[in-house]
């Protein structure tokens, strides 16, 4: 499934004479690893050489590199308080890895701040899908202004230049890389890539950037890349990076409201194949699916248990992302922002009297909201970031009258601080 979208070269401004085609200096192609024409191709109408550097390469002010904890190799599962971190930094500097494989990466933003005037971000290695858990603003790329809010996912393609404004005091991202670009589950579409009258999404309902007119600038203009496992390189371009006219192709940055995502409800247990929103890569045989838990009916058959039942996925691991408190199964141990991840080796459950207590809810709308990435034949790894925020008696969780964990507060410190 591929979408196709094109920007004229000659846009609708009082100055169309300066946009006419003569004045595009040269085609940009950007490929997939689908080669020349597959659907990953993607081509930017360029008035400026995007290889006109005018200062060597340097590394950059800061790095994106995934570390760990010693005993990050022990088997158990996760729960992750992000909304404990501290908003600070902006959108790219401040980013967090909490969990990493060889081709995923979960990490966590939290920016009090604009990126600094005049400085862009490319991922040159993974590809990114933001969820905004708070906040808004714009990203800025060669695409266009992309505006974002609350409550939405927000897909990046690798290779894209931009840089992250903000109109609120702060924002708050959860952040999916993949090496695989990230699509919509294509056994939601038709062969000629409409969604189909059962999908619960509809590929329409997208919302793309904005292209402003080209930016003729001459001057210095830094863009940190991310290489080589979280490396950052800052080249040094001589013109600004969005001098240009147009773009074309079928991978570009895009807006999906996670509320677009029409849950399906019916008569017993909805399982998590019928959540899903977006995947990476060729599932089930690698990358992740990702579930949108939005507000839905629970069943209403008068056998009906609400809760999932005990389960682990033995070739997956589970990473789930909880935008509020509202989520049956494990109410009362999460909070808003609490993120947790279920290798696929250890099962987990709702905890204590939560099945029985969830028969009430049969037939009922859940407030919940919750996002889910399954991966495929992917183990993943707690990084120190995810272990210094995690609680650390969460394994007990599913034990009779274990306290939640420490409210939090001012002064409140990292568990394992
Ligand atoms: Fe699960």
């Amino acid at each position: 499934m591929a979408f196709i979208a094109k920007r004229g070269t000659v846009p609708p401004t009082p100055h169309t004479e300066f946009y006419a085609i003569p004045n595009v200096l040269a085609l940009e192609e950007i490929h997939g690893s689908y080669g020349f024409s597959g659907a990953w191709s993607r081509k930017i109408h360029v008035r400026s050489y995007p290889t006109e550097q005018v200062k060597p390469p340097e590394r950059g002010g800061f790095a994106l590199e995934s570390e760990f904890p010693p005993e990050a190799d022990l088997l158990q599962p996760y729960h992750m308080l992000t909304g404990r971190l501290p908003f600070e930094k902006d959108a790219v500097r401040g980013r967090k890895a909490i969990v990493h494989g060889p081709r995923t990466t979960v990490s966590v933003s939290k920016p009090a701040q604009d990126m600094p005037h005049d400085t862009y971000f490319r991922n040159g290695e993974r590809h990114e899908m933001y969820f905004v858990q708070e906040g808004e603003g714009v990203v800025r790329s060669e695409y266009g202004d992309l505006r974002f809010r609350k409550d939405v996912y927000l897909s990046i393609p690798k290779g894209t230049t931009y840089r992250v404004d903000l109109d609120s005091e702060h924002a708050w991202f959860l952040v999916i890389e993949s090496v695989y670009p990230i699509q919509f589950a294509p056994q939601y579409f038709n062969r000629s890539g409409q969604a189909t009258l059962m999908s619960p999404i509809v590929e329409t309902e997208i919302e793309l950037p904005d292209l402003p007119p080209f930016r003729d600038e001459r001057g210095e203009f830094p863009i940190d890349v991310k290489y080589g496992g979280g490396k950052i390189t800052c080249t040094t371009l001589g013109h600004h990076p969005f001098d240009v006219v147009g773009w074309e192709g079928a991978l570009y940055p895009f807006v999906f409201d996670v509320r677009s995502h029409h849950g399906i409800a019916r008569e017993i247990h909805t399982a998590p194949p019928m959540h899903q929103t977006f995947q990476s890569g060729n599932v089930p045989n690698n990358g992740f699916s990702l579930c949108s838990f939005v507000p839905l009916m629970g069943g209403w058959h008068p056998k009906e248990v609400p809760a999932p039942y005990a389960h682990y996925n033995a070739d997956s691991d589970e990473l789930m992302f909880f935008c509020n408190t509202q989520y049956g199964a494990r109410k009362g141990v999460i909070e808003e922002g609490s993120f947790t991840f279920h290798p696929g080796a250890a099962p987990h459950s709702p905890q204590g009297k939560a099945a029985e207590k969830s028969l009430a809810e049969r037939g009922k709308v859940s407030p919940r909201l919750a996002v889910m990435l399954d991966t495929y034949f992917e183990s993943m790894r707690i990084t120190t970031h995810g272990w210094a925020c995690r609680d650390p008696d969460y394994v007990l969780s599913w034990a009779e009258g274990r306290a939640p964990p420490q409210p939090a507060g001012e002064g409140w410190a990292s568990p394992s601080a």
